[in-house]
């Protein structure tokens, strides 16, 4: 089975989580596009009624407009009883490593007000430790962004400014990202301490605790973990 395919099994299990009434955060990326899609069915055969969503980005808002999902804000609705997301890396803790599609700012802001933090992901995505296999994405202000580079390089990173053709890539915000490769990640509560202390770092793509179930589909079997 290919990794879409395991992506599709992951998305569209976690649908079937939603029930009528609740308030859902939508999530980002190519495997909570798979959730996304589902409940937007589940809403046209009436299995699901009076649901509103909050998307985690704007390209998962055109895609639930499209899809005819109902939409809300947090202004209107400030706690989420389930969010369906995607993630780069899930350790055995549940920590994640978020953002390779640049969303993680609005990830965690809706992650943050929600009740229940579903990850859907292909099994490639589980590793033994944080950094294992992926850089951490960095949101930063482009003022300055360079004493940014340097501030992570003096934390053992090595970062690239991420680009999106010939410039920088540009947040959902208007910001900039540094992809920063720590390798493993020994203690990823600390660096999320260090890291939200830092003016001009917007927001990065550890989500340390927040998430309660982990469903992970692999080429044998389709898991769904919850938080111990
Ligand atoms: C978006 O910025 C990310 O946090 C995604 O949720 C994450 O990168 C997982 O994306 P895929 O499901 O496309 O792998």
């Amino acid at each position: 089975m290919n990794t879409n395919a395991l992506k599709q099994q992951a998305g569209e299990y976690a649908a079937a989580f939603v029930e009528s009434s609740m308030i859902v955060g939508l999530g980002s990326g190519s495997t909570a596009i798979f959730a996304t899609r589902r409940i937007a069915e589940r809403i046209h055969r009436g299995e699901l009624a009076d649901i509103v969503a909050i998307p985690t980005s704007l390209a998962t808002e055109a895609a639930a407009i499209e899809l005819g999902i109902p939409l809300t804000t947090l202004a209107e609705h400030p706690r989420i009883d389930i969010t369906i997301d995607g993630a780069d890396e899930v350790d055995p803790a549940f920590n994640l490593i978020k953002g390779g599609g640049g969303a993680h700012l609005r990830e965690k802001i809706v992650a943050q007000a929600t009740e229940r933090l579903v990850i859907v992901a292909d099994d490639s995505k589980l590793v033994d430790q944080l950094g294992a296999s992926w850089a951490l994405p960095v949101e930063v202000i482009p003022f300055g962004w360079e004493s940014q580079a340097a501030y992570l390089a003096s934390l053992g990173a090595s970062p690239t400014l991420r680009m999106d053709g010939d410039t920088p890539f540009e947040t959902d915000q208007g910001n900039i990202i540094l992809d920063a490769d720590f390798g493993r990640i020994a203690d990823p509560a600390a660096l999320d301490t260090t890291l939200n202390a830092r003016a001009g770092i917007v927001e990065h793509g550890l989500f340390i605790g927040m998430a309660h179930d982990v469903v992970v589909a692999g080429a044998d079997d389709l898991r769904h973990l919850r938080k111990a």
